[in-house]
């Protein structure tokens, strides 16, 4: 079935200028991207977006990050869309991805970890409505 997913290429992969590479391996993964925009969230849109982190060691660090600088906020498409980008970033700490995930190859720890995911179709749906609107998605 033909599903959406969100991906965020993080602060950290476009400060090391590393967007154009993980969008090429987007594209050659036959994943579609529907929409593009580059974004700096504030800290505050930072921790509305990850409220479900709220209160984890991790959280405020990850608000730091996450509003350190742009980031490129993706709406992709396709077959089981969700799980191929999942499985494309790698798991979340770049140590324990596979080799030749995004993870892997730009991540630099389980906080700088160049790239966001939804982890549910459920998920996709309201992450994508955080940053898109239905008129700029096909
Ligand atoms: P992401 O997939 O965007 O989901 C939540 C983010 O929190 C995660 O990627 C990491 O950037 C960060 N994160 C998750 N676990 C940890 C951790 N143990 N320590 C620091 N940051 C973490």
């Amino acid at each position: 079935m033909n599903t959406r997913t969100l991906a965020i290429i993080k602060p950290d992969a476009v400060r090391a200028k590393r967007a154009g590479k993980i969008l090429s391996m987007i594209e050659e993964s036959g994943l579609t991207v529907d929409a593009a925009r580059m974004f700096r969230l504030t800290r505050e849109l930072a921790g509305e977006f990850y409220a479900v982190h709220k209160g984890k060691p991790f959280y405020e660090g990850l608000l730091d990050f996450m509003s350190s600088g742009p980031c490129i906020v993706l709406s992709l498409s396709g077959e089981d869309a969700v799980a191929r980008w999942r499985n494309l970033m790698g798991a979340t700490n770049p140590e324990a991805a596979a080799d030749g995930s995004i993870r892997k190859l730009y991540g630099t720890s389980v906080q700088f970890n160049a790239c966001h995911g939804s982890d549910a179709p459920e998920t996709a749906a309201s992450e994508t409505a955080f940053f898109f609107s239905g008129a700029e998605l096909p």
